[in-house]
């Protein structure tokens, strides 16, 4: 679906952008650098960040998987 359509951009370019490379998005209007482009009417500004919150909120779910691998026993299962 086009995010931009001043760029003519995807959800899917964005969200390609974010997940390949090493950089820290803080604003969407880095993500526009990334994709050599700028942000024009700004419209989409909201989109993008929402993308960007998602791929934040994914690896911060990553980064405490680890510690949340060994899952608890479940109460409803013990017979004693
Ligand atoms: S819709 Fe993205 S800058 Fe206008």
């Amino acid at each position: 679906m086009i995010i931009c359509s001043c760029n003519v951009i995807s959800d899917t370019a964005i969200r390609d952008i974010v997940t390949t490379t090493d950089v820290t998005f803080g604003s969407p209007a880095q993500v526009y650098d990334c994709l050599g482009c700028s942000v024009q009417c700004g419209l989409c500004s909201r989109s993008v960040k929402r993308i960007l919150d998602e791929r934040q909120g994914e690896t911060a779910a990553a980064a405490v998987w680890p510690v949340q691998a060994e899952p608890a026993p479940c109460a409803l299962m013990s017979f004693a």
